[in-house]
C-alpha cells in the first residue's frame, strides 16, 4: 500500500515541475516580449522614438504624445488607419520605410501639420495619399521604390496649389509613365524618377518647377530628344546637370526644337515665379512688420516706464506734502499728550 502511494506523490512532485517550468518559461516569454519596448531619446533637441525591426503590425498608441521623430521602419505594417497618427500631432519626421504598407485611409496623415518630412519608401503603395500634399509644413516626401503606377485619377480631386512646401521629391524606382502634375511647385529642388518608364514625359512639366536644382531621370527611357531639351532647359535655369542622362546625340533642332517655349517663357512658369516671390515679399513684410511691431513694443513699454516713474515721482511730492501738512495739523505726539492728559483725568473722575 505504501509503494504506490509514494509513486503518487512523486508523479504529482514530478506534475508540479513541470508546470512551474512551463509557467515560469511562459512568463519569461512575455516579460521578453515586453522588454522589446520603443526606445525614447533625443536628436537635435527633437524627442525621437524609434520602434524599428520590431514586428510591429500597427501604430503603437502607447507612446509618450509628445514625440517628434517617430521611426517605424522595418515593421510589419500593412495599413494605415485614420486614428494612427491622432494621439502625436508633434511629429515632424516619420520614418516608415521597409513595411508593407498597402493602404492608408483618408484621414491618417491630416492631424500631422507638424510634419516636414515622411518616408513612405520601400511599401506597397500603388498611389500617394492625396491628404499629404495638404499638410502646410511637409518640405521632404518620399514614396521611392512603391508601386505608384496610374495617378491621374486621385490627382483629379487635388486642389492646386498643393499647400505642401514641398523641397524634396523623391518618386524612383515605381511604375510611372509620367511625372505626376502637382501644379506648381515654387521651393522643390530636388526632384527623383529614376527608375520609372517615363514613356508619357513632356519638357512641360518641368515649367511647374521653377526653382529646380537636381533631378534624376537616370533610367527612365525618356528618348533623346526629351533629353536634350531637359539638358537645355536645366542649363538655362542654372541647375546640377549632374543626375541627367548624359545625352551623347545632340540633335538638330528641326528634329528637336529648343524647350524655352514650353518652359522658362511659358505662363506656368512665369506662375510659379510669381508664387515665389509672392512668397518672398509676405516674408519680407511679415518681417517688417516684426521689426516695427517689436520697435514699437519697445516704445510703449518705455512710455509706459517713463508715465510710471513720473507718476510715483507726483505721488511721492504729493504723500510728502501731505504729511508735512499732517504733521502741522494732528501731531501725534501731540494726540498722546492729550490721551495723556485725559485719562487720568478721566481716571481721576471714575475714582472720585
Ligand atoms: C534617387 O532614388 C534612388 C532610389 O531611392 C537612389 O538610389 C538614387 O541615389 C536617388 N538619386 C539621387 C540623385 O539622390
Ligand atoms: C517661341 O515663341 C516665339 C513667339 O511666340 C516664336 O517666334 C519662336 O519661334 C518660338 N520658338 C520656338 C523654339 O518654338
Amino acid at each position: 500500500m505504501g509503494l504506490p502511494k509514494s509513486m503518487d506523490l512523486r508523479c504529482l512532485l514530478l506534475n508540479i515541475v513541470f508546470i512551474s517550468v512551463v509557467n515560469a518559461m511562459l512568463a519569461f516569454g512575455i516579460a521578453s516580449q515586453d522588454e522589446r519596448r520603443c526606445s525614447v531619446g533625443r536628436i537635435e533637441k527633437l524627442m525621437r522614438i524609434r520602434c524599428y525591426n520590431m514586428d510591429l503590425k500597427e501604430v503603437p498608441q502607447n507612446l509618450k504624445t509628445s514625440v517628434e521623430v517617430l521611426d517605424l521602419s522595418y515593421n510589419r505594417i500593412r495599413k494605415l488607419k485614420s486614428g494612427s497618427f491622432q494621439r502625436y500631432t508633434d511629429i515632424k519626421f516619420l520614418m516608415l520605410y521597409e513595411n508593407m504598407i498597402l493602404s492608408v485611409e483618408p484621414g491618417t496623415f491630416a492631424p500631422l501639420t507638424a510634419l516636414q518630412e515622411v518616408d513612405l519608401s520601400n511599401n506597397g503603395l500603388t498611389t500617394i495619399p492625396m491628404e499629404l500634399f495638404a499638410l502646410p509644413r511637409l518640405r521632404n516626401l518620399y514614396v521611392d521604390s512603391n508601386e505608384l503606377r496610374e495617378l491621374h485619377q486621385d490627382l483629379e480631386t487635388l486642389q492646386r496649389p498643393i499647400r505642401a512646401p514641398l523641397e524634396y521629391l523623391n518618386l524612383a524606382n515605381c511604375d510611372l509613365h509620367d511625372i505626376p502634375d502637382l501644379g506648381i511647385l515654387p521651393n522643390l529642388w530636388q526632384l527623383n524618377v529614376s527608375a520609372n518608364p517615363l514613356t508619357n514625359f513632356h519638357i512641360e512639366k518641368l515649367a511647374n518647377l521653377c526653382h529646380l536644382r537636381v533631378i534624376d531621370l537616370t533610367r527612365t527611357q525618356i528618348d533623346s530628344c526629351d533629353c536634350q531639351q531637359v539638358t537645355n532647359h536645366l542649363m538655362t535655369i542654372g541647375a546640377n546637370p549632374k543626375f541627367v542622362p548624359v545625352c551623347m546625340d545632340s540633335l538638330d533642332s528641326s528634329v528637336c526644337p529648343l524647350p524655352y517655349n514650353r518652359t522658362v517663357n511659358s505662363e506656368t512658369f512665369r506662375g510659379c515665379m510669381d508664387s515665389a516671390e509672392l512668397a518672398e515679399v509676405r516674408s519680407l513684410w511679415l518681417f517688417g512688420a516684426g521689426c516695427f511691431g517689436g520697435v514699437f513694443l519697445v516704445i510703449l513699454v518705455l512710455w509706459y516706464c517713463i508715465h510710471r516713474w513720473r507718476k510715483r515721482r507726483a505721488h511721492r511730492r504729493l504723500s510728502q506734502s501731505i504729511q508735512n501738512r499732517k504733521h502741522f495739523v494732528i501731531s501725534p505726539r501731540n494726540a498722546t499728550n492729550n490721551r495723556m492728559e485725559d485719562e487720568p483725568l478721566h481716571c481721576d473722575t471714575a475714582s472720585a
